[in-house]
């Protein structure tokens, strides 16, 4: 798939602020710096989404329209250490209750910097993904600054740390923003996602 139009389309505060639609969404959440937006921004072709050196960058729930059919979106970041308890319990109601509440969420990405072994927070967010069976697909980022044995042997290890409490490994990306690499892998998913999606719609009773 191509993407051909990508158009900001709003910040929304909560999940009942965001567009009514039936269009098909995916949204990118992880850690705080971990490459959200960059990755939005290597799909679109444009700096649509805001980067940022800081943690911390992306603070509300963006939506953008690609192609005028579905649509990405870009989540602030968990884990990020200089927020008050208050301030994280609220952010971890307000993007729970998006992905809870989201009905035309079709998939999630977590985002994983793969430079790293898996982390508590990261392990902990999809154990709760999958309690609440929410569809995800995890995208290793920032591969450029990895050797490719590197690579190799972190991805490994990381399989072999999911596996001790997962039965089967979820979908895995690999993916630079830096080098624009892993984009075709992601708009195929995208692609076969949105048929599914689509073809789930046309099955429903008229009305839902
Ligand atoms: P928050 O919105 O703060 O949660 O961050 P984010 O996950 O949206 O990260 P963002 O895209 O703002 O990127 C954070 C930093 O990582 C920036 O300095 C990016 O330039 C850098 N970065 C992102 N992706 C890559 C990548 O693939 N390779 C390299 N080398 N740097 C990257
Ligand atoms: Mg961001």
């Amino acid at each position: 798939m191509q993407v051909n139009t990508a158009d900001f389309a709003i910040s929304s505060t909560n999940v009942n602020k965001c567009p009514k639609t039936h269009f098909p969404e995916f949204a990118f959440i992880g850690r705080s710096n971990v490459g959200k937006s960059s990755l939005i921004n290597m799909l679109c072709n444009k700096k649509i989404a805001h980067t940022s050196v800081k943690p911390g960058k992306t603070q509300l729930i963006n939506h953008f329209l690609i192609n005028n059919s579905w649509y990405v979106v870009d989540l602030p970041g968990y884990g990020y250490a200089k927020v008050s308890k208050t301030a994280r319990v609220e952010f971890e109601k307000f993007i729970s209750f998006y992905i809870l509440e989201r009905k035309n969420l079709v998939c999630l990405f977590v985002l994983i910097d793969i430079r790293l072994p898996l982390q508590a927070i990261d392990a902990q967010f999809m154990q709760w993904l999958a309690e609440e069976e929410i569809a995800f697909c995890i995208i290793f980022t920032k591969i450029d600054k990895l050797s490719k044995t590197e690579l190799q042997k972190n991805v490994a290890a990381f399989q072999k740390e999911m596996l001790l409490t997962w039965e089967d490994m979820p979908d895995c990306i690999l993916s630079s923003a830096e080098k624009k690499s892993g984009k075709e892998d992601i708009l195929d998913f995208i692609e076969e996602n949105i048929a599914l999606y689509n073809k789930h719609l046309q099955q429903q009773p008229k009305g839902n």
